[in-house]
């Protein structure tokens, strides 16, 4: 259990970190967040995460929680300190504020913004890296996926599915058959030309911080991609498949609904761009932002 949860301004014994009743989070899901991935005490990707946070509240014409960034990043690394984190994750979430139950918009609320953090005693590309089985299942989300919505019920309810199944994700697939998204990551899949595709971000799908890291890495690597909708027919026959998160780096998918993907082993692509975002994470790449301690 963590020490330590920031509430508000505050920071709480865990236990005893609260939001109130009426906070519009709770009642509306009227809040975004976002999850950054802690590596050897580095944020990663942290500054594309802190973008899409911002980008997420302006969406929704909700106010900044707090004055600057560089306020925000001293919170980020107070907790991740007094919480004695070195490997894990911290989430962060916004929401509206506490305001009587009326669906617009308070006019004068202040936001709501709580820090928390996790421990992940291994990494995730370790864990992961001898590839995951996938399911495919309809995407009943709204049309907004672009927002880091906490909105997340179809995403719950669509990795207990893959859970029920005995697999790591969901992929969830539109109304036209194509495949959007993992339940809580980006997928991809590799074609017989060893060309990367991936959804084009829109409104469809949340255009993962991880995901847009991968593309410039692949890029520096001469690796060539499509940003294009693939059908779950093409991404069962596709010649590799993996997903991306904060929290899973770059994992091989070796099966969908079941069936094998290649030669059922993760690969050559995906391992090779796997091997590539955990340096870019660890720092050793030309644009990866250190973590500024205070
Ligand atoms: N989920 N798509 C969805 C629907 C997601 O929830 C996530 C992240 C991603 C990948 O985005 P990124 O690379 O920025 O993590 C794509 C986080 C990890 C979560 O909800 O825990």
């Amino acid at each position: 259990m963590p020490r330590y949860a920031y509430v508000n301004g505050q920071y709480l014994p865990h236990r005893d970190a609260m939001v109130h009743v009426e906070d519009r989070g709770f009642q509306f899901a009227d809040g975004v967040y976002e999850v950054v991935t802690v590596q050897d005490g580095r944020l990663v990707d942290e500054e594309g995460h802190l973008n899409r946070l911002n980008r997420s509240l302006g969406e929704l014409q909700m106010a900044s929680p707090m004055a600057s960034r560089t306020a925000l990043e001293l919170v980020m690394r107070t907790l991740i300190r007094r919480n004695g984190v070195v490997n894990g994750i911290i989430y962060l979430q916004v929401t509206r504020g506490v305001a009587p139950r009326d669906f617009r918009y308070p006019s004068r609320t202040k936001p709501t913004l709580v820090m928390t953090t996790r421990h992940m005693d291994l990494n995730p590309v370790a864990r992961l890296e001898r590839g995951v089985a996938v399911i495919t299942m309809p995407d009943i989300r709204w049309k907004r996926r672009d927002i880091k919505s906490v909105a997340l019920l179809p995403q719950a309810m669509g990795k207990q599915m893959a859970a029920e199944a005995g697999a790591f994700e969901g992929w969830m697939v539109d109304d036209d058959g194509t495949i959007t998204e993992g339940c809580s990551s980006n997928a991809w899949i590799v074609t017989d030309d060893n060309v990367l595709v991936t959804r084009e971000p829109t409104t469809r799908i949340l255009n993962g911080i991880t995901r847009q890291s991968v593309l410039r890495l692949a890029a520096d690597e001469g690796i060539g991609f499509e940003e294009r909708p693939f059908s779950v027919a093409e991404a069962r026959a596709a010649k590799e498949a993996f997903l991306t998160s904060a929290t899973t780096y770059v994992t091989p998918v070796t099966q969908i609904d079941g069936e094998t993907i290649g030669d059922g082993l993760p690969g050559r692509l995906a391992r090779r761009l796997r091997q590539a975002y955990w340096q870019y994470a660890a720092g050793d790449h030309a644009d990866v932002q250190a973590a500024k301690g205070p």
